[in-house]
């Protein structure tokens, strides 16, 4: 590793023009691109770690959970070694990112004891993004990811140039559940989506974050779990959406609850002017479709690992502390313009289904189960195509496109009022949506999916060809 790379949290925070706050990441590495180049390895291994009040058997990068959070400017190189010390296959997927898919590519294979050297350059248009890595090596996805293998990603840009937000104090939530009862995965938890009851955020049990009386803070939120979906909710106090998956919206927008299933991503500024004192960010309990097989299945959930009812948890503590300001700090009028992309040029269709409690147990898109050697989808380079995901399953199924973003147009028929820039998108059971997307800059193969990462493992993927 370069040491000159190697940048604990408490040299950032002394070092840099922005006020980091640190204290949810005492024991996570940060790596901050230095002169144009950010230089790492990630060395991914089993170990038997504290995970709140129980061991567990967790898989890790650089021994930390979540793995060190990487930073970056637009622009910039990026050169990531990853060391496989797991016992099965493995490789890195850089999820909101937009770089070459023969680059970023799932279908690389890292073998057990090897090493593989990643090289790539951010864009120098990139939007400043919370993006994150984790593991795509088909049909072990979901355990590498509920194992706990995934950490964030920052690329800072022009969004980062806004006064008020270089004003703001910053944290990360990265969430994860996990099951500590040490028992093999029941075969429903494979089949819906395995879920742990232990819910940490950046790897603790509800930490605490700090916000400054009459400050700012630009909190980033990223839903690393394999199957579980987050409706989120600050308790008493006011908070602003400023960026989704892709980057930053055009103006803060005041919210109440905040859902993200796996894979999103959401960043919220909060003010810091309420009654100093304690506030909790909460997950409510979110009922994915599977209300009704839980019921039947009675008290005996409890001895399935892999399988938990919904519950009110609390995340994460949300705590004032005094400070200097004497005027609030205002939160910034304008962020991004985000633009509408123009009229397509195709439009296709996704069905996504599945044989939950019928004859089929494939999970598929368009009737069919992924194939590694079956292009599903070709597009051209530079060409708009609306799609339209049409979920006709029972239960929720988050559609995730690889490599490029695009905009929410309809839901249900009904437009979508918020433009912004995703690239997953929550679907619940029957339900339809319509996006926009801009295939841009990069050719080559990549891939859609369901980001339930069992679901994925399971066929719910397909590849689309850029040319
Ligand atoms: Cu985070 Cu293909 O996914
Ligand atoms: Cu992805
Ligand atoms: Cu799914």
């Amino acid at each position: 590793m370069d040491r000159r790379q190697f940048l604990r949290c408490v040299a950032v925070a002394v070092g840099a023009p922005l006020v980091y706050q640190c204290g949810v990441h005492r024991s996570t590495d940060r790596f901050v691109s230095q002169d144009g180049l950010l230089e790492l390895s990630l060395t991914a291994q089993a170990q038997t770690q504290t995970v709140g009040d129980s061991s567990a058997e967790v898989l890790t990068y650089n021994r930390q959970l979540p793995g060190p959070i990487l930073e970056a400017q637009a622009g910039d190189t990026v050169r990531i070694t990853l060391n496989n010390q797991l016992e099965t296959p493995t490789n890195l997927h850089y999820h909101g990112l937009h770089i070459s898919p023969q680059v970023d590519d799932v279908f690389q294979q890292v073998l057990p004891g090897e090493r593989y050297t990643y090289e790539f350059q951010i864009p120098s248009g990139h939007p400043a993004v919370t993006a994150w890595y984790h593991p795509h090596y088909h049909l072990d996805v979901a355990r590498q990811v509920f194992g706990g293998l995934a950490g964030p990603f920052i690329i800072r840009g022009e969004l980062d140039t806004i006064p008020e937000l270089q004003q703001a104090e910053e944290a990360l939530l990265l969430l994860q559940d996990f099951d500590a009862s040490g028992q093999q995965l029941h075969a429903l938890g494979k089949k819906w989506g395995r879920e742990g009851s232990l819910l940490l955020a950046s790897g603790q049990p509800k930490p605490t974050v700090a916000i400054s009386q009459n400050g700012l803070l630009r909190l980033r939120l990223i839903n690393g779990s394999a199957s579980r979906i987050y409706q989120l909710q600050l308790q008493d106090h006011p908070w602003f959406l400023i960026a989704t998956d892709r980057g930053a919206i055009s103006a803060p927008t005041p919210l109440d609850t905040l859902r993200l299933s796996p894979g999103e991503r959401a960043e919220v500024m909060i003010p810091g002017q309420q009654e100093p004192g304690d506030y909790r960010l909460v997950n409510l309990p979110y009922n994915r479709g599977m209300g009704s097989m839980l019921a039947s299945l009675g008290e005996t959930v409890e001895q399935m690992a892999g399988v938990v009812q919904p519950t009110h948890t609390t995340l994460a503590i949300l705590r004032y502390q005094k400070s200097s300001h004497s005027q609030p700090l205002p939160l910034p009028k304008e962020l991004i313009a985000v633009k509408p992309l123009l009229a397509p040029m195709t439009t296709r269709q996704f069905v996504l289904n599945h044989g939950i409690g019928g004859g089929s147990t494939g999970f598929i898109i368009n009737d069919k189960s992924f194939d590694m050697n079956r292009i599903d989808t070709r597009v051209k380079l530079g060409h708009v195509e609306d799609w339209r995901i049409v979920n006709k399953a029972s239960i929720d199924h988050p559609f995730h496109l690889h490599t490029n973003r695009f905009q929410v147009l309809e839901r249900n028929g009904q437009p979508v009022s918020l433009l912004a820039w995703k690239d997953t998108v929550s679907l619940k059971g029957y339900e339809t949506v319509t996006l926009r997307v801009r295939f841009e800059d990069f050719v080559g193969r990549t891939v859609y999916h369901c980001h339930i990462l069992d679901h994925e493992d399971q066929g719910m993927m397909g590849i689309l060809e850029i040319s």
